[in-house]
This record gives structure tokens, C-alpha cells and sequence, in this order.
């Protein structure tokens, strides 16, 4: 599927469905170059999912996580400064997937230890204010999250 961005708040509101659809358990990768618009999509879905805390740029300290109120959270993990395998198995993403749902940036520094099950975005950047995002699902969870989510932005199955 993919969606149009014109604004950093259009790319935040896709992210607001896109949070507002997702349980503990859901993995979503995004990539894109510096600048695409991955750390702005967090925000959108960090308050979709219905955290009041603010989403930062955790490229200083890995993970970032944010509750909601009935204590749910989102682990917001940025893989920018991971260099190796065996350092990115030092990452317990199991553990953040049984305590919360998870979103990555820089998913492909991580491939190594990534799960097969995952919500893929592509940022891409087309000019100034213009983003290209393609989202892909890889197992069945990730697939029904991609419907519903498609249904939310457009309204059609
Ligand atoms: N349509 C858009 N979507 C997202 N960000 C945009 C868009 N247009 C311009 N921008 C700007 O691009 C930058 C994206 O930064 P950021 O979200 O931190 O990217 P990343 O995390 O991918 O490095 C921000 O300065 C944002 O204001
Ligand atoms: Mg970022």
C-alpha cells in the first residue's frame, strides 16, 4: 500500500492510525534516509496509541519508550548507531514484544535478529515536504493490521 505525504502533520496523522490500530505484540519497521520523516511518523503513532508522552529522536539512547495510561507502551528503538550482529543481539526484542508493541528505525542494521512478523514502511523522500510512504506485511497479524490500517487512510478494503 502506499500513501502520499505533503506535510510533516499529514505524515503525523497516517502515523495516528496507524498507532490507534496497534496491540502489544506489533512490530513495525521503518525505513528511510535521515530526513524521510521516520522519527515525525513515531510521533503520530505514539499518540494514536494513546500516549501522552512526548516522542523524541532516541539516537542517543537506543530506546525511547512511552506509556499510556492503563500502562500499555510503545518501545521506539533506533538502530542508527548498531554496527554488528552480535551487537544488535544484544537487543531483547522478544522482551519489548511481550511488554509492548514495538517501532524501529533503521530496521535494516537489525536484519540479523529482526522477526519474520512485521508491518515494513518505506519512507522515501520526493522533494521538500513531500514523502512517499510504502507499507508491506509480512505475516498474518502484520496483514490484518495493513487492512484495517488501509481502511482507516482510504476508507475501502
Ligand atoms: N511530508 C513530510 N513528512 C515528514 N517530515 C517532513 C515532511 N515534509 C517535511 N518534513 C521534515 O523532514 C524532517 C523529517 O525529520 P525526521 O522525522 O526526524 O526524519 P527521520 O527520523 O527519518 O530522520 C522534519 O524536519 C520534517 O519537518
Ligand atoms: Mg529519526
Amino acid at each position: 500500500m502506499e500513501c502520499f505525504s505533503r506535510s510533516p502533520d499529514q505524515t503525523r496523522r497516517l502515523g495516528v492510525r496507524l498507532g490507534a490500530l496497534m496491540k502489544p505484540g506489533d512490530l513495525v519497521c521503518l525505513e528511510g534516509e535521515l530526513g524521510a520523516g521516520k522519527t515525525t511518523f513515531v510521533q503520530g503513532v505514539a499518540s494514536g496509541w494513546g500516549s501522552l508522552d512526548s516522542v523524541t529522536s532516541p539516537t542517543f539512547v537506543l530506546v525511547n519508550e512511552y506509556q499510556r495510561p492503563d500502562s500499555a507502551c510503545i518501545f521506539h528503538l533506533d538502530a542508527y548507531r548498531i554496527e554488528s550482529a552480535p551487537e544488535a543481539e544484544l537487543l531483547d526484542l522478544d522482551a519489548m514484544l511481550t511488554h509492548g508493541a514495538l517501532v524501529v528505525e533503521w530496521p535494516e542494521r537489525i536484519r540479523s535478529v529482526l522477526p519474520r512478523a512485521h508491518l515494513w514502511v518505506n519512507l522515501q523522500f520526493v522533494e521538500e515536504d513531500h514523502r512517499d510512504l510504502c507499507f508491506s506485511a509480512s505475516g498474518d497479524r502484520a496483514e490484518s493490521l495493513l487492512a484495517s490500517f488501509r481502511q482507516s487512510v482510504f476508507g475501502v478494503t
